[in-house]
């Protein structure tokens, strides 16, 4: 099974292929702003892809979009709801402020 490895905790998820990183971080209980639901709307659910960004869904258009008015972003960012995971290891960093909103 593939881990997803969270910064800065260090901490490891198993996942299921074609899970977001969202429905990973909620089911084991990670703090993450989830202001629209998962909709591509809020921003808040910002994260940066450390490791094994090849292997996530694609960006998509309302994703690219949103991210564009997010201060902060970087090569590394994704929304954690629209990104789905592959069947690889992924390391992600959470960032310690809000950002989008
Ligand atoms: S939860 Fe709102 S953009 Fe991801």
């Amino acid at each position: 099974m593939p881990v997803l490895t969270i910064m800065p905790s260090g901490k490891t998820l198993q996942y299921n292929e074609g899970m977001s990183i969202l429905e990973v971080l909620l089911a084991a209980g990670e703090s993450i702003g989830t202001k629209c639901g998962g909709k591509a709307e809020c921003g808040s659910c910002h994260i940066f892809v450390h490791d094994g960004r090849k292997s996530l869904s694609k960006v998509q258009r309302s994703e690219n979009e949103k991210l564009d008015t997010i201060v902060g972003v970087g090569a590394k960012s994704r929304l954690a709801c629209q990104a789905k995971l592959g069947g690889e290891d992924v390391t992600i960093e959470l960032l310690g402020f809000s950002s989008g909103f």
